[in-house]
């Protein structure tokens, strides 16, 4: 296990954005994980772990070791009652997992499907659609110390998951990489339909009582059909955090715009969707040299050539200014940026 020195990341980054590593490797295990933390350890490098590059925007070169895992493993730990206990390699493609558990008649991951990226990036920003997330399945998370070496196991309140959030994008940013991510499933049957637009697919193709197998076509076909894949169109999904705003900046928002929607948060909060306030701003299907607005989702900024990270966040900036300017609401980026200068 030796790392190559001086690697383009372009082939593992979705956006398909240029940037260089100082030091770059594959891990396949654990052994392969000490020997490289180890070396950089030596050589006084950062290790910067990375899983399919489909949520991270490489704004410059990383003076660092990249981490490349592809470890591999399913486990089934215990089977007790109605309840299945899994532990899932890090390196495990995401939406594999969610085939395999289907088949395997572990029910709870369905409305996730599709989701691009590996089992270990999934609890860095806690992924969620259609009405589930991630949190709620997650029993516990395996790490080790990007510091010591030292193991460690996050349960599910360790882990401080928010909203796209959770306590590996704060406290332990670049302190841990993931190794194995543990999942609570049930065996029997079950469905999460409420979210508006799964709710009225489903009642369109299915019959009254959906199964997990109708949830998860629908959840393949919604995504299908509105966002882009990143082998055709690069892309890092949701570019922007759905804002969640107090009670008072929502009643604000709507002297605005009286037909925002809002999702009830807790406390009286309301998140709204960022997609639909840069869609009334005009961006929707906008371009901008080699780069632009998905014209099926505004949320979904499309590379169509730029190689430049920085240029790409200069354009979400114009963005964000736009819909601040025009609704008085600060966008946050979803992704993790690597590599700006500062
Ligand atoms: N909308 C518009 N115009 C647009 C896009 C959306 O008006 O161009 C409106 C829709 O009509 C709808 C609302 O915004 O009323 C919500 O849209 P959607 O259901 O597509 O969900 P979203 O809030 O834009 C979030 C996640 C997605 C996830 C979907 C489905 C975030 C940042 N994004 O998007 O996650 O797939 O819900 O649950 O929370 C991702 O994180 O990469 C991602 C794709």
């Amino acid at each position: 296990m030796t790392p190559q020195q001086n690697v383009s990341l372009r082939r593992f980054n979705t956006l398909d954005l240029e940037a260089r590593a100082a030091a770059f490797v594959t891990v396949h295990n654990e052994d392969d994980l000490l020997q490289a933390l180890h070396w950089a350890k030596k050589r006084k490098l950062p290790v910067v772990p990375l899983g399919e590059g489909s949520n991270v925007v490489l704004a410059g070169d990383l003076e660092a070791l990249v981490l490349h895992q592809q470890s591999k493993g399913r486990e089934v730990l215990a089977r007790e009652g109605n309840s299945v206990l899994l532990r899932i390699a890090a390196g495990e493609g995401w939406h594999d997992l969610v085939g395999w558990c289907l088949a395997a008649g572990y029910h709870g991951l369905e409305n996730l499907a599709l989701i691009p990226g590996t089992v270990g990036a999934a609890p860095v920003q806690n992924i969620g659609a259609y009405g589930v997330e991630l949190a709620s399945i997650i029993r516990c998370v395996h790490a080790r110390s990007l510091v010591d070496g030292s193991l460690l196991r996050l349960d599910n309140a360790q882990c401080e998951f928010g909203y796209r959030d959770s306590v590996f994008k704060h406290r332990l940013k670049e302190a841990v990489v993931i190794t194995a991510v543990e999942f609570e499933l049930r065996v029997s049957p079950c469905t999460h339909t409420e979210y508006p637009s799964l709710k009225q697919y489903l009642r369109d193709h299915c019959q009254p009582k959906p199964t997990p197998r109708d949830v998860y076509e629908a959840v393949v076909s919604l995504r299908s059909a509105r966002l882009p894949d990143p082998r055709q169109e690069p892309n890092a999904g949701s570019f922007f955090k759905n804002p969640v705003l107090s009670e008072r900046s929502f009643e604000e928002l709507k002297i605005l715009a009286h037909d925002v929607p809002g999702f009830p948060q807790a406390g009286g909060a309301m998140k709204v969707p960022a997609g639909w306030l840069i869609d009334r701003c005009g961006w929707k299907g906008r371009r901008q040299k080699n780069q632009g607005v998905h014209n099926e989702h505004a949320l979904v900024l499309v590379n169509y050539g730029n190689r430049s990270g920085a240029d790409l966040l200069a354009f979400a900036a114009e963005i964000r200014d736009s819909v601040e300017r025009t609704y008085g609401v600060t966008l946050e980026i979803e992704p993790t940026c690597y590599g700006q200068s500062t």
